[in-house]
């Protein structure tokens, strides 16, 4: 059949052949070419915690993106922290009525709006000009309690009169004890309200990633919560042909941790325990936990920790309160960890990143959607209460 050209133009702006068009044929050509107006773009926020990765990376230094990101070895547990969780499967109920949800709990006797904590991290200052008092400002309005590192690069005093949501402080034991004696009570002092004992570092991790950046603390930035110790100001890992460093105690056992629940006005939660044989011996001990493999920092091919968790919970048998942390970066991966045994969870990265974007509106917006797709998961799978969640969660 012959189309003639007019028939075809006619098909394709809808006209029935024979109809004459509205316009001349080179201005219905030109329209034809031309797209309607568009509205002017305006760039969309990230929406999920994976998307403040790139834009972190765009704003950091490549040494801090790289210190940030890196894992240990060859990052096998890195890449595990995060697929374990995506292999679970979810369990949904319907038929449920989720029309409201309490996300509340109670954790040694601090009341909790919703189940996330932000992880202690090292070095805020090397990821944003603002630091910790950004971190503390981010953390306040999301309503999330924050875990101060011991290698803040601003000291404890600081954020605890900058702070208006919880503080909690994380210590590396160090080998003067009367240093660690006084930090302690520096923090408590500061307002911290629980003290997370790092024992899974008794020396650090090899991240070839953050050498290969040539990972310094840049000049004018410390780790003020140490000055007065020896070597407090430096990221020097160890002395020339040892495998330890120079801030941590190789000696730690848990004749110090007996010492610092003696010490310590606030609860103790041990930090990196992944065995069932330790989780036991740390709720004999009346300690709290926080299964964690530091973010997969330390010692390559260890466990995912959502893979740790149950087993972990099953040996401490609700005797003292589980947290978790490592590879949290979704609401349905804080339910998984729920189901699994864990109070509540921590994040650190993501945060990370939120800070390295966007500062204090970052860190407030990594926990608000990261919260949101919580409550999200928890109506999609018929729980309406923190209590509601079980191992019936997950499927099986
Ligand atoms: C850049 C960075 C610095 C960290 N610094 C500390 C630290 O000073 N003390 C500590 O106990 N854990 C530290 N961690 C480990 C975190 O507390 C947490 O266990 C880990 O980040 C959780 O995994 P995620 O990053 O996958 O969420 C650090 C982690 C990162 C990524």
């Amino acid at each position: 059949m012959r189309v003639t050209r007019r028939a075809a133009f006619g098909a394709v702006l809808g006209l029935a052949a024979g109809s004459r068009p509205l316009r001349s044929s080179a201005a219905t050509r030109q329209a034809a070419a031309t797209p309607p107006p568009q509205p002017a773009r305006v760039p969309v926020p990230p929406g999920t915690l994976a998307e403040f990765e790139p834009l972190a990376k765009r704003r950091m230094t490549h040494m801090a993106y790289e210190f940030v990101a890196a894992g240990a070895g060859d990052e096998i547990t890195l890449r595990e922290n995060q697929a374990a969780f995506d292999r679970l499967r979810l369990n949904p109920r319907v038929l449920v009525d989720v029309s409201a949800l309490d996300t509340r709990l109670t954790l040694f006797g601090q009341e909790l709006e919703f189940p996330i904590l932000l992880a202690p991290t090292a070095y805020h200052r090397v990821m944003h000009a603002e630091g910790e008092i950004a971190t503390v400002r981010g953390a306040a309005a999301a309503g999330v309690t924050l875990v101060a590192s011991a290698f803040a690069t601003t000291t404890i005093e600081d954020m605890g009169k900058a702070a208006r949501s919880p503080l909690w402080f994380q210590l590396y034991v160090n080998k003067d004890r009367g240093f660690t004696r006084d930090l302690v009570q520096r923090a408590e002092s500061a307002g911290c309200r629980a003290l997370c004992v790092t024992v899974d570092s008794p020396l650090s991790g090899m991240r070839h990633r953050e050498r290969r950046a040539g990972f310094v603390l840049p000049p004018g930035l410390e780790r003020s919560n140490l000055k007065g110790l020896a070597a407090a100001g430096t990221t020097r890992r160890s002395a020339e042909g040892t495998i330890y460093n120079v801030v941590l105690d190789p000696a730690l056992t848990w004749k110090e941790i007996e010492w610092l629940r003696g010490i310590s006005r606030v609860p103790v939660l041990l930090k990196g325990v992944l065995s069932p044989d330790d989780a036991v011996r740390a709720a004999e001990a009346g300690v709290g936990l926080i299964v964690s493999n530091h973010g997969a920092r330390l010692l390559d091919t260890v466990p995912a920790t959502i893979e740790a968790l149950p087993r972990v919970a099953d040996a401490v048998a609700g005797r003292v309160p589980i947290l978790m942390d490592g590879g949290v970066r979704r609401g349905t991966d804080v339910l998984k960890a729920l189901a699994s045994g864990a109070s509540a969870v921590l994040i650190g990265r993501p945060y990370l990143f939120g800070l390295g974007a966007q500062g204090a509106d970052g860190v407030t917006a990594v926990v608000r959607i990261l919260r949101r797709e919580f409550e999200m998961s928890m109506a999609l799978t018929g729980r309406r209460s923190l209590k509601e969640i079980d191992r019936t969660v997950l499927w099986r």
